[in-house]
């Protein structure tokens, strides 16, 4: 896989300026959606080139093939040949989809990605997967393509909503629990709402590369990023159907945690203090509501649905303690069922 640069920066004017500076582009588009034009476009306009400026509608509802054609169209009304450069400015939505329409058209031009959430930042910005929706089937249309780049500036949070933070947040206690024992330590002490974020991002990018450098493909080492996300991204799925029920990904992703944290308790060794000290933990800084048990089957079945399952068995990467991720441990949905009443209990 072709290796970029992710470069953290303090002051994303100048190292726009510097990538562009020796670059020789037939043309530049910036993709944008309505909210990264209004808020995070004017952090870099001093030093924009000449571009077309492509803006779609916010959300993960329009991250799906009918955008990826309005784009595709702007490009060729304006005339783009495979020596331009996509500029994705925006969060995952923007990323995913801006890497794939820029990877496909003409087959492949080059891209720079700016994500500007938290999430985006440290999670969507390593791995190379890109990708849409497809008839509500998540990331199911998709290619594996590294940008040319990659700006990390975390000046774009300063209007990034107290949701998005929480939500994005919720990979970085990720990381710690999988990988790295001491930067859990450092997570728990912060303050998502009031906090100096550049470090913090930049080591969890450094984990993220780490783990996929060593498993592009995602056939060992990378599942342990799967942690929280078999359960969680049920629960996600499933409260995206019902109306002002919604959870955004890291949110689910934290119930998911504690889940799967009384699984690795039960499966793979993580001692029961380590248990109490994730759950509460979670709870504290996601607040959480009890998911009705009568749902449980429904969610829990969705797990079934999962991208990453082999020969129709649930595979879950579970802690062995905090900081050591043992993967492809199958479970079978009574445990699950347990799980989530623990869930419900704890949640009190
Ligand atoms: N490729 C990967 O490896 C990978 C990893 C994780 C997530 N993803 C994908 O990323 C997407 C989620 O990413 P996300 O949470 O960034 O969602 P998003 O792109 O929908 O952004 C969240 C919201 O914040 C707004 N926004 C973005 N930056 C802002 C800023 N600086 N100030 C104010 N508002 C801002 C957006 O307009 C949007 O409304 C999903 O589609 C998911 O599948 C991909
Ligand atoms: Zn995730």
């Amino acid at each position: 896989m072709k290796n970029h640069n992710t470069e953290v920066t303090t002051d994303i004017q100048k190292s726009l300026s510097t990538f562009l500076a020796n670059k020789q582009y037939s043309k530049i588009a910036i993709l944008v959606d309505e909210n990264t034009e209004e808020h995070c476009l004017p952090k870099l306009i001093d030093c924009l080139p000449d571009h077309y400026l492509i803006t779609i509608r916010s959300g993960e509802e329009n991250k799906n093939l009918s955008t990826c054609e309005d784009i595709w169209m702007a490009l060729t009304e304006a005339g783009f040949d495979r020596k331009g450069l996509m500029i994705n400015l925006g969060g995952g939505v923007i990323g995913d989809m801006g890497g794939f329409v820029a990877s496909t058209y003409k087959r492949g031009f080059e891209f720079l990605n700016i994500p500007t959430t938290l999430l985006s930042q440290v999670d969507a910005s390593v791995g190379g997967k890109l990708g849409i929706d497809f008839h509500g089937f998540k990331n199911h249309i998709g290619i594996f393509n590294e940008p040319q780049n990659v700006l990390i500036y975390t000046g774009f949070y300063q209007t990034l909503p107290q949701e998005e933070i929480r939500s994005g947040f919720g990979e970085v206690i990720k990381h710690g629990l999988i990988y790295d024992a001491a930067y859990w330590e450092q997570v728990k002490t912060i303050n998502p709402y009031d906090q100096d974020w550049t470090d913090i991002v930049a080591h969890s990018i450094a984990i993220k590369k780490k783990v996929v450098t060593d498993d592009p493909f995602e056939s060992g080492l990378r599942k342990i990023l799967n942690y929280g996300h078999t359960i969680g991204h049920a629960i996600e799925s499933y409260f995206l159907e019902i109306p002002g029920q919604r959870l955004l990904h890291g949110e689910a992703i934290a119930l998911g945690m504690i889940c799967e944290a009384f699984l690795s308790h039960k499966f793979t060794g993580l001692s029961s203090q380590a248990l109490e000290e994730i759950t509460n933990y979670l709870i504290h800084v996601y607040n959480p509501v009890k998911i009705d048990p009568q749902l449980f089957e429904v969610i829990l079945g969705l797990t079934l649905q999962d991208k990453k399952n082999e020969g129709g068995v649930v595979q879950f990467s579970l802690l062995k303690e905090i900081g050591t991720c043992a993967i492809n441990i199958p479970i079978g949905i009574p445990d699950m069922i347990d799980s989530m009443f623990y869930l419900n209990e704890k949640i009190g």
